[in-house]
Protein backbone atom coordinates (compact mmCIF):
# COMPACT_ATOMS: atom_id res chain seq x y z
CA UNK A 1 0.00 0.00 0.00
CA UNK A 2 1.66 3.04 -0.90
CA UNK A 3 1.82 5.87 2.11
CA UNK A 4 1.17 8.99 0.93
CA UNK A 5 -0.87 10.33 4.08
CA UNK A 6 0.37 13.81 6.63
CA UNK A 7 0.18 11.51 9.40
CA UNK A 8 2.34 8.98 8.01
CA UNK A 9 5.55 11.35 7.53
CA UNK A 10 6.04 10.88 11.44
CA UNK A 11 6.27 7.73 11.50
CA UNK A 12 9.80 6.19 11.66
CA UNK A 13 11.08 3.26 9.01
CA UNK A 14 10.43 0.17 11.13
CA UNK A 15 6.66 1.81 11.63
CA UNK A 16 6.62 2.56 7.64
CA UNK A 17 8.06 -1.14 6.99
CA UNK A 18 5.57 -2.87 9.12
CA UNK A 19 2.93 -1.12 7.17
CA UNK A 20 4.20 -1.46 3.91
CA UNK A 21 3.85 -5.49 4.15
CA UNK A 22 0.60 -7.01 3.58
CA UNK A 23 -0.78 -8.21 6.76
CA UNK A 24 -2.51 -12.02 7.48
CA UNK A 25 -3.61 -14.19 10.24
CA UNK A 26 -0.88 -15.48 11.93
CA UNK A 27 -1.83 -19.24 12.60
CA UNK A 28 0.18 -22.25 13.28
CA UNK A 29 2.97 -21.07 13.28
CA UNK A 30 2.13 -19.21 9.77
CA UNK A 31 1.31 -16.20 8.15
CA UNK A 32 -2.14 -16.77 6.47
CA UNK A 33 -3.59 -14.28 3.35
CA UNK A 34 -7.31 -13.66 3.02
CA UNK A 35 -9.32 -12.11 0.70
CA UNK A 36 -11.46 -10.26 2.76
CA UNK A 37 -10.54 -6.66 4.17
CA UNK A 38 -10.71 -4.84 7.11
CA UNK A 39 -9.77 -0.86 6.47
CA UNK A 40 -8.02 0.71 9.07
CA UNK A 41 -8.76 4.15 9.41
CA UNK A 42 -6.30 7.18 11.14
CA UNK A 43 -8.55 8.62 13.75
CA UNK A 44 -7.26 12.37 13.29
CA UNK A 45 -7.94 12.31 9.29
CA UNK A 46 -10.30 9.60 8.68
CA UNK A 47 -8.57 8.34 5.66
CA UNK A 48 -8.02 4.59 5.42
CA UNK A 49 -4.22 3.90 5.82
CA UNK A 50 -4.09 0.27 5.74
CA UNK A 51 -6.25 -3.15 5.83
CA UNK A 52 -5.87 -6.80 7.49
CA UNK A 53 -7.53 -9.68 7.38
CA UNK A 54 -11.85 -10.23 8.07
CA UNK A 55 -11.53 -13.31 9.26
CA UNK A 56 -14.69 -15.49 10.24
CA UNK A 57 -15.69 -18.91 11.95
CA UNK A 58 -13.50 -21.01 9.61
CA UNK A 59 -10.13 -19.24 10.40
CA UNK A 60 -10.95 -19.13 14.03
CA UNK A 61 -11.75 -22.64 14.20
CA UNK A 62 -8.62 -23.89 12.31
CA UNK A 63 -6.68 -21.45 14.60
CA UNK A 64 -8.40 -22.92 17.74
CA UNK A 65 -7.62 -26.33 16.81
CA UNK A 66 -3.54 -25.22 15.79
CA UNK A 67 -3.69 -23.99 19.76
CA UNK A 68 -5.40 -27.43 20.83
CA UNK A 69 -2.95 -29.50 19.41
CA UNK A 70 -0.09 -27.06 20.31
CA UNK A 71 -1.29 -27.55 23.89
CA UNK A 72 -2.34 -30.92 24.12
CA UNK A 73 0.68 -32.71 21.84
CA UNK A 74 3.27 -29.89 21.49
CA UNK A 75 6.60 -29.61 23.32
CA UNK A 76 5.03 -26.56 24.68
CA UNK A 77 3.31 -28.57 27.45
CA UNK A 78 6.52 -30.60 28.33
CA UNK A 79 8.75 -27.48 28.38
CA UNK A 80 10.39 -26.59 31.81
CA UNK A 81 8.78 -23.48 33.40
CA UNK A 82 12.23 -22.15 33.63
CA UNK A 83 12.46 -22.56 29.57
CA UNK A 84 8.66 -21.08 29.47
CA UNK A 85 9.48 -17.93 31.73
CA UNK A 86 12.58 -17.55 29.58
CA UNK A 87 11.02 -17.07 26.68
CA UNK A 88 8.47 -14.67 27.95
CA UNK A 89 10.71 -12.53 29.21
CA UNK A 90 12.58 -12.60 26.09
CA UNK A 91 9.46 -11.44 24.44
CA UNK A 92 9.46 -8.48 26.69
CA UNK A 93 12.87 -7.64 25.90
CA UNK A 94 11.60 -7.68 22.10
CA UNK A 95 8.63 -5.26 23.03
CA UNK A 96 11.36 -3.13 24.34
CA UNK A 97 13.69 -3.25 21.75
CA UNK A 98 10.38 -2.45 19.60
CA UNK A 99 8.68 -0.18 21.71
CA UNK A 100 9.22 3.23 19.34
CA UNK A 101 7.78 1.15 16.48
CA UNK A 102 4.97 -0.30 18.41
CA UNK A 103 4.20 2.92 20.10
CA UNK A 104 3.91 5.08 16.47
CA UNK A 105 1.97 2.18 15.16
CA UNK A 106 -0.67 2.42 17.94
CA UNK A 107 -0.93 6.21 17.95
CA UNK A 108 -1.14 5.92 14.63
CA UNK A 109 -3.81 3.45 14.74
CA UNK A 110 -5.77 4.58 17.85
CA UNK A 111 -5.07 8.37 17.49
CA UNK A 112 -3.61 8.40 21.22
CA UNK A 113 -0.86 10.51 22.12
CA UNK A 114 2.48 8.90 20.93
CA UNK A 115 4.07 10.26 24.34
CA UNK A 116 1.49 8.15 26.15
CA UNK A 117 1.78 5.11 24.00
CA UNK A 118 5.46 4.91 24.50
CA UNK A 119 5.57 5.43 28.21
CA UNK A 120 2.50 4.25 29.06
CA UNK A 121 1.15 1.59 27.30
CA UNK A 122 4.09 0.29 25.51
CA UNK A 123 6.59 0.63 28.28
CA UNK A 124 4.00 -1.34 30.90
CA UNK A 125 3.94 -4.14 28.32
CA UNK A 126 7.47 -5.21 28.23
CA UNK A 127 6.92 -4.52 31.96
CA UNK A 128 4.69 -6.80 32.65
CA UNK A 129 5.88 -10.05 30.28
CA UNK A 130 8.43 -9.71 32.49
CA UNK A 131 7.01 -9.79 35.94
CA UNK A 132 4.59 -12.84 34.63
CA UNK A 133 7.45 -14.48 33.19
CA UNK A 134 8.93 -14.41 37.06
CA UNK A 135 5.91 -16.38 37.80
CA UNK A 136 6.54 -18.90 35.45
CA UNK A 137 8.62 -20.45 37.93
CA UNK A 138 6.53 -20.46 40.51
CA UNK A 139 3.12 -21.66 40.28
CA UNK A 140 2.91 -24.51 42.88
CA UNK A 141 0.76 -26.20 44.57
CA UNK A 142 0.21 -27.10 48.28
CA UNK A 143 0.57 -30.19 50.94
CA UNK A 144 -2.71 -30.45 52.59
CA UNK A 145 -3.17 -32.57 56.02
CA UNK A 146 -6.31 -34.47 55.46
CA UNK A 147 -8.42 -35.85 58.69
CA UNK A 148 -9.04 -38.98 57.38
CA UNK A 149 -8.48 -42.17 60.15
CA UNK A 150 -6.49 -43.69 57.36
CA UNK A 151 -2.86 -41.91 56.20
CA UNK A 152 -3.36 -40.05 53.36
CA UNK A 153 -0.44 -38.15 51.48
CA UNK A 154 -2.58 -35.02 50.02
CA UNK A 155 -1.71 -32.30 47.73
CA UNK A 156 -2.48 -30.02 44.83
CA UNK A 157 -1.29 -28.98 41.17
CA UNK A 158 -2.18 -26.29 39.31
CA UNK A 159 -1.98 -26.82 36.02
CA UNK A 160 -2.45 -24.17 32.73
CA UNK A 161 -6.29 -24.18 31.98
CA UNK A 162 -5.55 -25.19 28.34
CA UNK A 163 -6.24 -23.28 25.02
CA UNK A 164 -7.38 -19.40 25.83
CA UNK A 165 -9.41 -17.13 23.49
CA UNK A 166 -8.92 -13.70 24.60
CA UNK A 167 -10.74 -10.60 23.23
CA UNK A 168 -9.86 -6.93 23.60
CA UNK A 169 -10.75 -3.81 22.81
CA UNK A 170 -9.25 -0.79 20.76
CA UNK A 171 -8.67 1.45 23.80
CA UNK A 172 -5.23 0.30 25.02
CA UNK A 173 -4.92 -2.38 22.31
CA UNK A 174 -1.32 -3.94 22.66
CA UNK A 175 -1.51 -3.37 26.38
CA UNK A 176 -5.18 -5.55 27.08
CA UNK A 177 -3.05 -7.64 24.65
CA UNK A 178 -0.53 -8.21 27.06
CA UNK A 179 -2.23 -7.92 29.62
CA UNK A 180 -3.83 -11.48 28.95
CA UNK A 181 -1.31 -12.81 26.79
CA UNK A 182 1.37 -12.54 29.66
CA UNK A 183 -0.46 -14.69 32.31
CA UNK A 184 -1.90 -17.09 30.04
CA UNK A 185 2.09 -17.73 28.06
CA UNK A 186 3.68 -17.95 32.01
CA UNK A 187 1.04 -20.54 32.88
CA UNK A 188 1.37 -22.58 29.98
CA UNK A 189 -1.70 -21.95 28.26
CA UNK A 190 -1.96 -21.57 24.20
CA UNK A 191 -3.73 -18.78 22.72
CA UNK A 192 -6.10 -17.18 19.97
CA UNK A 193 -6.13 -13.85 20.30
CA UNK A 194 -8.95 -11.37 18.22
CA UNK A 195 -7.90 -7.82 18.41
CA UNK A 196 -10.55 -5.13 17.86
CA UNK A 197 -11.16 -4.50 14.43
CA UNK A 198 -10.48 -0.73 14.76
CA UNK A 199 -6.93 -1.06 16.10
CA UNK A 200 -5.48 -4.48 14.73
CA UNK A 201 -1.73 -3.35 14.09
CA UNK A 202 0.33 -3.42 17.25
CA UNK A 203 -1.39 -7.27 17.57
CA UNK A 204 -0.03 -8.22 14.51
CA UNK A 205 3.33 -6.68 15.42
CA UNK A 206 3.77 -8.68 18.45
CA UNK A 207 3.04 -12.32 16.77
CA UNK A 208 5.82 -11.30 14.69
CA UNK A 209 7.98 -10.73 17.83
CA UNK A 210 6.58 -13.97 19.41
CA UNK A 211 7.25 -15.96 15.70
CA UNK A 212 11.32 -13.84 16.40
CA UNK A 213 10.83 -14.99 20.17
CA UNK A 214 10.61 -18.61 19.37
CA UNK A 215 7.60 -20.25 20.64
CA UNK A 216 6.53 -23.40 19.26
CA UNK A 217 4.23 -23.25 16.83
CA UNK A 218 0.56 -22.83 17.52
CA UNK A 219 1.10 -21.72 21.14
CA UNK A 220 0.19 -18.06 20.41
CA UNK A 221 -2.44 -17.35 17.41
CA UNK A 222 -3.93 -13.66 16.14
CA UNK A 223 -7.19 -14.11 14.27
CA UNK A 224 -8.30 -10.52 13.13
CA UNK A 225 -11.93 -9.82 12.67
CA UNK A 226 -15.50 -8.23 13.50
CA UNK A 227 -16.53 -9.01 16.89
CA UNK A 228 -19.72 -10.27 15.84
CA UNK A 229 -17.75 -12.74 13.13
CA UNK A 230 -14.60 -13.82 14.63
CA UNK A 231 -15.24 -12.77 18.27
CA UNK A 232 -18.35 -14.47 18.36
CA UNK A 233 -16.74 -17.77 17.19
CA UNK A 234 -14.36 -17.82 19.32
CA UNK A 235 -16.14 -17.34 22.78
CA UNK A 236 -18.57 -19.78 21.51
CA UNK A 237 -15.76 -22.53 20.40
CA UNK A 238 -16.06 -25.96 21.72
CA UNK A 239 -12.27 -26.38 21.81
CA UNK A 240 -11.77 -23.25 23.86
CA UNK A 241 -11.41 -23.72 27.41
CA UNK A 242 -11.02 -20.29 28.78
CA UNK A 243 -12.28 -17.03 27.38
CA UNK A 244 -11.04 -13.67 28.54
CA UNK A 245 -12.47 -10.72 27.45
CA UNK A 246 -12.17 -6.69 27.91
CA UNK A 247 -14.79 -4.48 26.43
CA UNK A 248 -18.52 -3.47 26.80
CA UNK A 249 -20.80 -4.97 29.49
CA UNK A 250 -23.11 -5.52 26.74
CA UNK A 251 -20.71 -7.88 24.77
CA UNK A 252 -19.48 -9.20 28.34
CA UNK A 253 -23.15 -10.21 28.54
CA UNK A 254 -22.81 -11.82 24.79
CA UNK A 255 -19.48 -13.76 25.65
CA UNK A 256 -21.40 -15.56 28.57
CA UNK A 257 -24.03 -16.64 26.73
CA UNK A 258 -21.73 -17.96 24.12
CA UNK A 259 -19.68 -19.77 26.89
CA UNK A 260 -22.20 -21.58 27.87
CA UNK A 261 -22.22 -24.81 25.12
CA UNK A 262 -18.87 -25.80 27.26
CA UNK A 263 -18.91 -23.96 30.15
CA UNK A 264 -15.71 -22.41 29.22
CA UNK A 265 -14.14 -20.72 32.14
CA UNK A 266 -14.77 -16.64 31.50
CA UNK A 267 -13.09 -14.12 33.02
CA UNK A 268 -14.57 -10.56 31.97
CA UNK A 269 -13.58 -6.47 32.43
CA UNK A 270 -16.28 -4.34 31.27
CA UNK A 271 -17.32 -1.07 31.40
CA UNK A 272 -16.77 1.75 34.53
CA UNK A 273 -18.40 4.87 35.61
CA UNK A 274 -15.97 5.42 38.54
CA UNK A 275 -16.47 8.34 40.94
CA UNK A 276 -13.60 10.99 42.47
CA UNK A 277 -13.95 12.68 45.88
CA UNK A 278 -12.81 16.04 46.72
CA UNK A 279 -13.51 16.68 50.43
CA UNK A 280 -12.57 19.76 51.76
CA UNK A 281 -9.29 19.72 53.30
CA UNK A 282 -7.90 18.24 49.50
CA UNK A 283 -4.46 19.40 48.50
CA UNK A 284 -5.17 21.81 45.82
CA UNK A 285 -1.79 21.21 43.80
CA UNK A 286 -1.96 17.86 43.62
CA UNK A 287 -5.74 17.42 43.08
CA UNK A 288 -6.27 19.51 40.24
CA UNK A 289 -3.59 17.17 38.28
CA UNK A 290 -4.57 13.96 39.28
CA UNK A 291 -8.84 14.69 38.96
CA UNK A 292 -7.44 16.10 35.26
CA UNK A 293 -5.92 12.54 34.58
CA UNK A 294 -7.81 10.52 35.77
CA UNK A 295 -10.94 12.11 33.26
CA UNK A 296 -8.70 13.36 30.07
CA UNK A 297 -5.81 10.58 30.00
CA UNK A 298 -6.71 8.40 26.74
CA UNK A 299 -9.42 11.06 26.13
CA UNK A 300 -11.43 9.16 28.55
CA UNK A 301 -11.53 6.28 26.64
CA UNK A 302 -10.39 4.23 29.45
CA UNK A 303 -12.56 1.68 31.74
CA UNK A 304 -11.48 3.17 34.44
CA UNK A 305 -12.11 6.75 33.65
CA UNK A 306 -12.94 9.08 36.68
CA UNK A 307 -16.13 10.46 35.10
CA UNK A 308 -17.80 11.64 37.96
CA UNK A 309 -16.49 13.98 40.60
CA UNK A 310 -17.55 14.94 44.00
CA UNK A 311 -15.87 18.03 44.96
CA UNK A 312 -16.71 19.44 48.38
CA UNK A 313 -18.67 23.31 47.93
CA UNK A 314 -15.82 24.62 50.23
CA UNK A 315 -13.19 23.90 47.32
CA UNK A 316 -15.47 23.32 44.18
CA UNK A 317 -14.64 26.84 43.05
CA UNK A 318 -10.84 26.37 43.17
CA UNK A 319 -11.01 22.68 41.81
CA UNK A 320 -13.26 23.73 38.64
CA UNK A 321 -10.85 27.10 37.82
CA UNK A 322 -8.08 24.69 37.90
CA UNK A 323 -9.71 21.90 36.31
CA UNK A 324 -10.98 24.20 33.54
CA UNK A 325 -7.51 26.12 32.94
CA UNK A 326 -6.22 22.35 32.90
CA UNK A 327 -8.37 21.22 30.46
CA UNK A 328 -7.85 24.16 27.99
CA UNK A 329 -4.34 23.90 28.26
CA UNK A 330 -4.11 20.43 27.18
CA UNK A 331 -2.69 20.30 23.59
CA UNK A 332 -5.19 18.62 20.99
CA UNK A 333 -3.24 16.83 17.66
CA UNK A 334 -2.82 14.08 16.24
CA UNK A 335 -1.35 11.21 18.12
CA UNK A 336 1.74 11.13 16.29
CA UNK A 337 2.38 14.60 16.75
CA UNK A 338 5.30 14.22 20.11
CA UNK A 339 3.69 17.18 21.69
CA UNK A 340 -0.11 16.35 21.39
CA UNK A 341 -2.12 15.82 24.93
CA UNK A 342 -5.34 15.05 23.57
CA UNK A 343 -5.46 12.40 20.31
CA UNK A 344 -8.88 12.06 18.41
CA UNK A 345 -11.75 9.87 19.61
CA UNK A 346 -11.11 6.36 17.84
CA UNK A 347 -13.17 6.47 15.44
CA UNK A 348 -16.86 8.32 14.10
CA UNK A 349 -18.87 6.00 16.00
CA UNK A 350 -17.25 6.97 19.05
CA UNK A 351 -17.26 10.39 18.29
CA UNK A 352 -20.61 10.63 17.69
CA UNK A 353 -21.36 8.46 21.55
CA UNK A 354 -19.67 11.20 23.03
CA UNK A 355 -21.10 14.29 21.40
CA UNK A 356 -24.57 12.72 21.94
CA UNK A 357 -23.66 12.56 25.74
CA UNK A 358 -22.60 16.23 25.88
CA UNK A 359 -26.05 17.25 24.37
CA UNK A 360 -28.40 15.11 26.36
CA UNK A 361 -26.35 16.22 29.52
CA UNK A 362 -27.20 20.03 28.53
CA UNK A 363 -30.53 18.85 27.40
CA UNK A 364 -31.14 17.23 31.02
CA UNK A 365 -29.66 20.63 32.54
CA UNK A 366 -26.24 20.33 33.27
CA UNK A 367 -24.36 23.40 32.44
CA UNK A 368 -21.07 23.68 29.72
CA UNK A 369 -17.87 24.78 32.28
CA UNK A 370 -15.41 24.39 29.45
CA UNK A 371 -15.26 22.28 26.15
CA UNK A 372 -17.93 20.67 24.64
CA UNK A 373 -17.67 20.97 20.93
CA UNK A 374 -15.63 19.35 17.80
CA UNK A 375 -12.35 20.26 17.42
CA UNK A 376 -11.06 20.97 13.55
CA UNK A 377 -13.18 19.60 10.60
CA UNK A 378 -11.71 16.56 9.72
CA UNK A 379 -11.01 13.43 12.17
CA UNK A 380 -12.51 12.72 15.55
CA UNK A 381 -11.11 15.32 17.68
CA UNK A 382 -13.11 16.16 20.85
CA UNK A 383 -12.65 19.16 23.26
CA UNK A 384 -11.75 17.87 27.44
CA UNK A 385 -15.24 18.66 28.76
CA UNK A 386 -16.36 19.44 32.01
CA UNK A 387 -20.28 19.69 33.32
CA UNK A 388 -21.29 21.18 36.21
CA UNK A 389 -24.43 21.06 38.12
CA UNK A 390 -25.30 17.53 37.14
CA UNK A 391 -28.04 15.42 39.29
CA UNK A 392 -27.98 11.13 39.56
CA UNK A 393 -30.87 11.10 37.04
CA UNK A 394 -28.97 12.37 34.27
CA UNK A 395 -27.62 10.11 31.59
CA UNK A 396 -24.55 11.64 31.50
CA UNK A 397 -24.21 10.56 35.47
CA UNK A 398 -25.36 7.06 34.84
CA UNK A 399 -23.94 5.91 31.30
CA UNK A 400 -20.44 5.26 30.46
CA UNK A 401 -19.39 8.11 28.34
CA UNK A 402 -16.15 6.69 27.13
CA UNK A 403 -14.66 9.95 26.10
CA UNK A 404 -13.10 13.38 27.92
CA UNK A 405 -16.37 14.61 29.82
CA UNK A 406 -16.04 14.94 33.28
CA UNK A 407 -19.80 15.47 35.06
CA UNK A 408 -19.46 17.32 38.43
CA UNK A 409 -21.79 17.65 41.30
CA UNK A 410 -21.14 19.33 44.85
CA UNK A 411 -21.52 18.24 48.69
CA UNK A 412 -21.18 19.88 51.75
CA UNK A 413 -20.29 19.04 55.33
CA UNK A 414 -23.03 17.32 56.18
CA UNK A 415 -23.35 15.39 52.45
CA UNK A 416 -20.53 12.71 52.47
CA UNK A 417 -22.48 9.48 53.73
CA UNK A 418 -24.99 10.86 50.94
CA UNK A 419 -22.02 11.18 48.36
CA UNK A 420 -20.45 7.77 49.34
CA UNK A 421 -24.50 6.69 48.69
CA UNK A 422 -24.16 8.45 45.11
CA UNK A 423 -20.51 7.62 44.28
CA UNK A 424 -21.74 3.37 45.28
CA UNK A 425 -25.02 4.07 42.88
CA UNK A 426 -24.15 2.43 39.74
CA UNK A 427 -24.17 -0.88 37.83
CA UNK A 428 -20.21 -0.62 37.26
CA UNK A 429 -17.62 -0.93 40.45
CA UNK A 430 -14.21 -0.64 38.51
CA UNK A 431 -12.41 1.87 40.41
CA UNK A 432 -12.88 5.07 42.53
CA UNK A 433 -10.62 8.03 44.01
CA UNK A 434 -10.66 10.31 47.10
CA UNK A 435 -8.62 13.20 47.96
CA UNK A 436 -8.06 14.44 51.06
CA UNK A 437 -5.13 14.70 53.48
CA UNK A 438 -7.06 12.97 56.28
CA UNK A 439 -5.13 9.67 56.76
CA UNK A 440 -7.87 8.82 58.65
CA UNK A 441 -10.74 9.84 56.21
CA UNK A 442 -9.31 8.48 52.88
CA UNK A 443 -9.07 4.45 54.71
CA UNK A 444 -12.74 4.81 56.06
CA UNK A 445 -14.19 6.11 52.39
CA UNK A 446 -11.89 3.30 50.61
CA UNK A 447 -13.47 0.62 52.60
CA UNK A 448 -17.01 1.99 52.04
CA UNK A 449 -16.35 2.46 48.16
CA UNK A 450 -17.31 -0.45 46.10
CA UNK A 451 -14.97 -0.81 42.92
CA UNK A 452 -12.33 -2.96 42.59
CA UNK A 453 -9.40 0.20 42.79
CA UNK A 454 -9.88 2.71 45.00
CA UNK A 455 -6.84 5.11 44.36
CA UNK A 456 -6.07 7.75 47.41
CA UNK A 457 -4.72 11.17 45.85
CA UNK A 458 -4.56 9.69 42.57
CA UNK A 459 -6.91 8.17 40.28
CA UNK A 460 -5.32 5.38 37.84
CA UNK A 461 -3.59 2.88 40.25
CA UNK A 462 -2.51 -0.19 37.90
CA UNK A 463 0.90 -2.12 38.21
CA UNK A 464 1.58 -5.39 37.14
CA UNK A 465 1.42 -6.56 40.65
CA UNK A 466 -1.63 -5.09 41.75
CA UNK A 467 -4.95 -6.84 41.31
CA UNK A 468 -6.55 -5.51 38.85
CA UNK A 469 -10.51 -5.64 38.28
CA UNK A 470 -14.73 -5.04 39.08
CA UNK A 471 -16.59 -5.38 41.39
CA UNK A 472 -21.04 -5.69 40.36
CA UNK A 473 -21.45 -5.53 36.25
CA UNK A 474 -17.72 -4.29 35.52
CA UNK A 475 -16.29 -7.84 35.44
CA UNK A 476 -15.31 -10.83 36.62
CA UNK A 477 -11.80 -12.11 38.14
CA UNK A 478 -8.70 -10.01 38.52
CA UNK A 479 -6.07 -9.14 36.04
CA UNK A 480 -2.35 -8.80 37.39
CA UNK A 481 -0.49 -10.50 40.13
CA UNK A 482 -0.96 -14.05 41.34
CA UNK A 483 -4.61 -13.52 40.70
CA UNK A 484 -3.96 -13.08 36.71
CA UNK A 485 -2.13 -16.71 37.08
CA UNK A 486 -5.16 -17.97 38.81
CA UNK A 487 -7.39 -16.91 36.02
CA UNK A 488 -4.93 -19.03 33.76
CA UNK A 489 -5.08 -22.76 35.45
CA UNK A 490 -7.02 -25.02 37.28
CA UNK A 491 -6.13 -26.78 40.44
CA UNK A 492 -6.07 -30.23 41.19
CA UNK A 493 -6.71 -32.52 44.25
CA UNK A 494 -4.64 -35.39 44.30
CA UNK A 495 -5.02 -38.05 47.37
CA UNK A 496 -2.67 -40.79 47.82
CA UNK A 497 -3.98 -43.56 49.95
CA UNK A 498 -0.58 -45.18 52.30
CA UNK A 499 -2.53 -47.41 54.49
P1 LIG B 1 -17.15 -3.94 22.16
O1 LIG B 1 -17.36 -4.51 23.51
O2 LIG B 1 -18.18 -4.21 21.09
O3 LIG B 1 -15.74 -4.47 21.56
C1 LIG B 1 -14.69 -5.01 22.32
C2 LIG B 1 -14.16 -6.27 21.64
O4 LIG B 1 -15.20 -7.24 21.58
C3 LIG B 1 -13.71 -6.08 20.19
O5 LIG B 1 -12.60 -6.91 19.94
C4 LIG B 1 -14.91 -6.57 19.39
O6 LIG B 1 -14.56 -7.01 18.12
C5 LIG B 1 -15.39 -7.71 20.25
N1 LIG B 1 -16.81 -8.07 20.08
C6 LIG B 1 -17.85 -7.28 19.75
N2 LIG B 1 -18.99 -8.00 19.68
C7 LIG B 1 -18.67 -9.28 19.98
C8 LIG B 1 -19.40 -10.49 20.10
N3 LIG B 1 -20.71 -10.54 19.87
N4 LIG B 1 -18.74 -11.61 20.44
C9 LIG B 1 -17.42 -11.60 20.68
N5 LIG B 1 -16.67 -10.49 20.58
C10 LIG B 1 -17.28 -9.33 20.24
O7 LIG B 1 -16.93 -2.39 22.32
P2 LIG B 1 -17.12 -1.24 21.19
O8 LIG B 1 -18.34 -1.51 20.37
O9 LIG B 1 -15.83 -1.09 20.50
O10 LIG B 1 -17.36 0.04 22.10
C11 LIG B 1 -18.65 0.32 22.64
C12 LIG B 1 -18.55 0.81 24.06
O11 LIG B 1 -18.00 -0.20 24.88
C13 LIG B 1 -17.62 1.99 24.26
O12 LIG B 1 -18.24 3.20 23.96
C14 LIG B 1 -17.30 1.87 25.71
O13 LIG B 1 -18.35 2.42 26.48
C15 LIG B 1 -17.26 0.37 25.94
N6 LIG B 1 -15.88 -0.14 25.91
C16 LIG B 1 -15.28 -0.47 27.09
C17 LIG B 1 -13.97 -0.89 27.10
C18 LIG B 1 -13.27 -1.23 28.36
O14 LIG B 1 -12.05 -1.11 28.43
N7 LIG B 1 -13.95 -1.69 29.38
C19 LIG B 1 -13.18 -0.98 25.87
C20 LIG B 1 -13.93 -0.67 24.67
C21 LIG B 1 -15.22 -0.26 24.72
MG1 LIG C 1 -19.46 -3.15 19.81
Amino acid sequence: MTVSHTSLSRLGDAARAFLERRRGLYIDGAWEDLEARIEVLDPSTGEVFATVPRAGAAEIDRAVRAARVAFDDGPWRSMSPADRGKLVWRLGDLVEQHADELAELEALDNGKPVTDARWGDVAFCHELLRYMAGWSTKITGETIPLSSPSAFHAYTLREPVGVCGQIVPWNFSLMMAIWKVAPALAAGCTIILKPAEQTPLTVLRLAELVEQAGFPKGVFNVVTGLGEEAGAALAAHPLVDKVAFTGSTEVGKKILRAAEGNLKKVSLELGGKSPMIVLDDADLERTIPAVASGIFHNMGQTCTAGTRLYVHAKVADAILKGLAEHAGALKIGPGLDPDTQIGPLVSQEQFDKVMGHIAAGQAQGARLLCGGGRRGERGYFVEPTILTHTTPDMTVVREEIFGPVLVVATFDDHGLDEVIRQANDSIYGLAASVYTRDVSRAHLIAARLKAGTVGVNTHHVVDPALPFGGFKQSGWGREMGWSAIELYTELKSVGVALT
